[in-house]
């Protein structure tokens, strides 16, 4: 559930009227943020898994406005990172950086160093030549630095996308699950670099709790076989890719999504003292979002019908990229078209199939195809929904097109969180010298 609504005819983000804010001259497109749909998704995920005391590490790569991250600290997250820019966001975060996991296949030296140095809770270790380069620097710096193996379980979610699956034999990501015991038992006595744990991250999204069991016992199968060559390993963390609801309001059941995962790891907590970590990050912070745009032209090409909005794939890419799904509704539609609740496909009269495009030179930029709408007109304002999770984040400059500017809603106040970017930025860093 997000707090998205329409309410006397109009979408409202928490208290706020949507339209008001372009009404009083805010340029679109820009996303917009419910705090309180963000403090409620979180709290709902570290609830449903609260019975084993989990060290939630929120994704940054999904959101990474920090004053959003400033609210998740606050409630106590952790932080999923994977390059030396995230760490340094999260720094400004206040988050707790012992409540840190650095994870990603090619970490520079320069983000080792400073992952070290900045004591982040653990880097996880994607590559053998990887855990021997941390060894190396941490031994260089004489600092102690606890590490996860990441494993690559071989473990496929065939709904997920093949763009964002991660745990199938020959990915790029972890370490082959047959290697895993040998090099933990070559590495179990470095004097630096301390290996506590196992991780796993099998993709995004996944569609059903099975996945994360099956990950899981792969887990606990070598921590158990670790423990009888006596090395203990007692942190597990199980990943992110919960998911988001990208098609409707609807109440997700957390509980029944971690009871399952909890009956698997309960025993492993209470008996054995393990810590576990989760890493989600559209599920918190996807239905967080909505993108507003509006309609710069209507047109007819053949027999499709076709509105151009000033958002496209520069503001969000999913569509193009991954053919994802948002669903999207004007801000004001006739009132015949209000909707008690978003739902697709939504059951209306008088809807037309549109091809929802953006400004942008090319074919793949669009944000639906076919998608039945209330007729539009130009100057509407649209919403397009959950994107707080990969939506900014993604956003480029292509077509020197500015990026949008990112406001927070907390009840019935706005803040800009992330000005939109100038013309002037767009040439800011072309400076010619000679080298
Ligand atoms: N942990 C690791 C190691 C990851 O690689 C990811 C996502 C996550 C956690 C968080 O996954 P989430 O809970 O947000 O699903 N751009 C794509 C998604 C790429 C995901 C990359 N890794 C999209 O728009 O769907």
């Amino acid at each position: 559930m997000d707090l998205f609504q329409y309410k006397n005819g109009v979408l409202y983000c928490e208290e706020l009227p949507v339209d008001s804010l372009p009404e009083k001259g805010l340029p679109t497109p820009f996303y917009l943020y419910s705090v309180n749909t963000l403090r409620q998704h979180y709290k709902k995920i570290y609830g449903a898994f609260a019975k084993l005391d989990p060290t939630i590490c929120f994704s940054v790569k999904s959101c990474n406005n920090v004053h959003l991250l400033n609210e998740l600290a606050a409630m106590g997250s952790g932080m999923d990172i994977v390059s030396g820019g995230e760490l340094f966001v999260v720094k400004q975060s206040n988050a707790d950086l012992s409540k840190v996991v650095f994870a990603g296949v090619g970490k520079s030296d320069e983000e080792i160093t400073d992952a070290i140095i900045s004591e982040v809770g653990y880097i996880n270790i994607e590559s053998e030549q990887e855990l021997a380069r941390v060894q190396e620097l941490a031994g260089h710096l004489k600092r102690e630095v606890s590490v996860l193996i990441r494993v690559l379980p071989d473990i496929t979610d065939q709904k997920t996308n093949e763009k964002t699956r991660t745990g199938y034999k020959g990915a790029k990501f972890g370490i082959d699950y047959a290697a895993v015991e040998a090099l933990i038992e070559e590495n179990a006595d470095h004097p630096f670099v301390k290996i506590r744990g196992l991780h796993c991250h099998i993709g995004s999204p996944i569609s059903s709790y099975t996945f994360y069991q099956e990950s899981i016992q792969k887990m606990v199968a070598l921590t158990a076989s670790l423990k009888r060559k006596n090395i203990i390993l007692k942190v597990l963390n199980i990943g992110g890719g919960f998911p988001a609801n990208y098609v409707d309001n609807d109440n997700f059941s957390w509980e029944s999504f971690a009871e399952p995962i909890i009956a698997l790891l309960e025993p492993y907590v209470r008996n054995e003292g393990f810590k576990i970590i989760l890493e989600p990050g559209r599920s918190i912070s996807a239905n967080t979002a909505i993108l507003v745009t509006k309609v710069l032209y209507i047109k007819q090409s053949g027999d499709k019908h076709i509105a151009i909005l000033d958002a496209g794939m520069t503001e969000l890419i999913r569509p193009a990229m991954y053919n994802a799904f948002h669903f999207i509704w004007p801000v004001k539609p006739e009132p015949q078209h209000v909707l008690a609740n978003r739902n697709y496909p939504v059951e209306q009269e008088g809807l037309t199939n549109y091809d929802v495009v953006g400004p942008i030179c090319e074919s793949s930029d669009y944000l639906a195809k076919e998608r039945p709408l209330p007729p539009l007109q130009q100057g509407d304002y649209v919403a397009v929904f959950t994107t707080g999770a990969y939506g900014m984040v993604m956003s480029s400059n292509y077509n020197l097109h500015v990026r949008p500017a990112e406001i927070m809603v907390d009840k019935d106040k706005a803040f800009v969180i992330r000005e939109r970017e100038t013309q002037q930025d767009l040439v800011r860093k072309m400076i010619r010298h000679e080298l």
